[in-house]
Formats: structure tokens, C-alpha cells, sequence
């Protein structure tokens, strides 16, 4: 059995192939080569949430499992506030082959659905971003932002500003190889002011932006929330988005309190989503159609862009003989 570890993750795969792998994932999904249930939540009296993701991908052929938990008071204790890890078992045997660290997996991955959302469906000519949240998932977050387009500033809020100010000493390498000015925002509103793509990966249970204020087209890239009582989007933003994708129908549909308090309150209907990005990704639906348009994708992740990735990793990493045999 193979265990790779985040550093191996990091040396053998670039984002670039995360959003590669994440494109195939949407795409053998639409087409049901895969059946990744909605995931199990565990709420742990009080503590967190423990979800178990499982996946099977049958063009590989590949099974597998994430179980990943949330638990924001984590970051107090100098922990990941979404540690996960991905068990793969082996297509002959049914034996678990290898165990990858899904914490850096599933940022890559996380990260990878807004940059391609972000490369399908932003204004080529892009030149602002916004970034709200400056957890675990930020840096990858941020990195998926500058692979796709070639922005000259990125502007960062967090309402701690503690996590803001270490975030911008973080990730002060990432913003000199992109040669790109990553500054951080003293509000919300002055995240948003003309930004082309905005990206929200928060814990936040209620709106992080103003949607009034968001440009006209810009992209939007919703990240955080995987339940259905919190959310990062007001009502404005969703209902006067020109064009709605998410990552996973059934998923979005159960978790993402972004659409479903809206709908609860009769101001927002399921049939305003465009589609997956699986169709999109196989012209089944139209993306961005004018510059004008204000673009929306909305994400909870599902397991099958985590075994994807896990295999990519795990078959790259067998054939250079990265990470640790046991
Ligand atoms: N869509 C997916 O596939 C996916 C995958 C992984 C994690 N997530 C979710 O992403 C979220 C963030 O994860 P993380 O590991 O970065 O969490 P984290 O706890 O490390 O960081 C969250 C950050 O959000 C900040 N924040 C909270 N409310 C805010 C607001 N209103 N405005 C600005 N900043 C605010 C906090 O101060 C904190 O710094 C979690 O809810 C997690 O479950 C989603």
C-alpha cells in the first residue's frame, strides 16, 4: 500500500493538472461513469460535521472514499479546519492500495472547480479578483484564480483580520510568480469594488458581500457553504445572476443553503440553474453568452472529483516512485 503524503501531492502535481483532472471528473460524471451518493454528515455533538464521501468511477475502473470533517474551531488548536483523508482500493483485488492526505487533495481539487468555473465562464479580459476567506481552502483558492486568468490584483477580506494578515504573508510567493498585487481589503465592500471574479470560501453562515455592488460581468465563484441553513450569497445575487452553474445537482440540491433558504421562502426556483458544469464542459448548456453577464457557480463538492484526483496522483506517483510504501 502506497501513503502520500501533502508534500508528495505538491511535488508531482501542479494546479493546472488539479483543473485538468477536476474537467474529467465533471465530464465522466455527466456522462454516469461515475456514482458518488451524496455524502453522509455526521454532526459531532457540536463539535463539527464528519462526512463520508464515497465514490466509484467505472472508466478507471476506481473506488474510493473521502472522509473529511469540518470543524472551525480547529484553526484555534494550529489544525486544518477541513482534514481529510482518501482511501483507494485496488480495481483486481478490492484491497486498499493506497491512502493519500485529502486535506491538501480536496484544497486542490476545491480550488480546481472555481478555476475551471473561473476559465469557462469569466470575461477572458478579467483583471480584478476578490477573495473572501482566508482558511485552509484560500491558498488554492487563490492559486486556481491566477492559473486561469492573468489578473493584476486580488483583493483579500477575511473578518478576522489576524487570518487576513498571515494570509498575505502566506501567500506572498504565489502573488510574485504571478506577478500580480495581492492586497488586503479593509471591508467587504472594498473586495468587491469592480472585481471581474469573486471567490467566497468561507465558513460564513449569512451573506459575505453586498450583491447590489458586484459588477456587471463579473464572475462569482461560491465555495463554502455545504449546508442548507448558512449562506455566503444574498438573495440579490442569486436572483439577478444572468447565468447559474453548480458543481453537482443532487448535492446542491440537498446542502447549499446559498439557493435553498431563497427557495424555502418562495423567492428563488431550481429551474433559474443553468446547469451542471459537466454539461456545460459537453455543450449540453450554454455558458457566458455576453460580457455584460454576471456569471455564478455554486460548489459543495462530491466524491467524484476526489477519486479522480486521488488516482491521477496515486498512478503518477507508482509510476515515479513517490510516497511511502507500507
Ligand atoms: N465546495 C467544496 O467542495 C468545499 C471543499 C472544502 C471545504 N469547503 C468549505 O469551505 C469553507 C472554508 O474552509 P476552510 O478550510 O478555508 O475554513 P477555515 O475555517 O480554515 O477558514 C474560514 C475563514 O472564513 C473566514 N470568514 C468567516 N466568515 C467570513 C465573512 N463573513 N467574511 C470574510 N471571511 C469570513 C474566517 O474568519 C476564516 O478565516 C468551509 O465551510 C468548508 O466546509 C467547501
Amino acid at each position: 500500500m502506497l501513503y502520500i503524503d501533502e508534500a508528495d501531492i505538491r511535488k508531482i502535481f501542479t494546479m493546472r493538472d488539479a483543473i485538468e483532472s477536476d474537467r474529467e471528473a465533471f465530464i465522466l460524471q455527466s456522462q454516469g461513469f461515475a456514482d458518488a451518493p451524496v455524502r453522509t454528515n455526521f454532526n459531532v455533538e457540536g463539535r463539527g460535521i464528519t462526512s463520508l464521501m464515497p465514490g466509484y468511477v467505472s472508466k478507471f475502473p476506481r473506488v474510493g472514499i473521502k472522509i473529511v470533517s469540518t470543524y472551525p474551531q480547529n484553526a484555534a488548536k494550529g489544525l486544518p479546519a477541513v482534514p481529510a483523508t482518501v482511501l483507494l482500493c485496488d480495481a483486481d483485488t478490492g484491497e486498499l492500495c493506497a491512502v493519500l492526505d485529502g486535506t491538501e487533495l480536496t484544497r486542490m481539487r476545491t480550488g480546481a472547480v472555481s478555476g475551471l468555473a473561473t476559465e469557462l465562464l469569466s470575461n477572458e479580459n478579467a483583471e480584478t479578483g476578490a477573495l473572501f476567506g482566508t482558511g485552509g481552502q484560500a491558498f488554492t483558492q487563490l492559486e486556481a484564480m491566477l492559473t486561469v486568468r492573468s489578473l493584476k490584483e486580488v483583493r483579500v477580506f477575511d473578518k478576522e483580520r489576524s487570518r487576513l494578515d498571515a494570509f498575505m504573508e502566506r501567500s506572498a510567493p504565489l502573488a510574485e510568480k504571478f506577478g500580480v498585487a495581492v492586497k488586503a481589503a479593509a471591508s467587504s465592500d472594498e473586495a468587491i469594488d469592480n472585481a471581474d471574479v469573486i471567490t467566497t470560501v468561507t465558513t460564513s453562515a449569512l451573506p459575505t458581500f453586498d450583491g447590489r455592488k458586484v459588477k456587471k460581468g463579473a464572475h462569482i465563484n461560491a465555495v463554502g457553504v455545504f449546508t442548507p441553513d448558512k449562506r455566503e450569497l444574498d438573495e440579490y445575487i442569486v436572483t439577478h445572476a444572468d447565468r447559474i452553474f453548480i458543481d453537482n445537482r443532487e448535492a446542491v440540491m440537498s446542502e447549499a443553503g446559498d439557493f435553498l433558504i431563497p427557495i424555502s421562502e418562495g423567492r428563488f426556483s431550481e429551474e433559474r440553474i443553468n446547469g451542471e458544469l459537466g454539461d456545460l464542459l459537453l455543450g449540453r448548456c450554454c455558458g457566458r453568452k455576453d460580457p455584460a453577464e454576471i456569471t455564478l457557480m455554486k460548489t459543495v463538492g462530491f466524491a467524484t472529483l476526489d477519486i479522480v484526483i486521488a488516482h491521477k496522483v496515486y498512478e503518477k506517483a507508482a509510476a515515479l516512485g513517490c510516497g511511502r510504501k507500507i
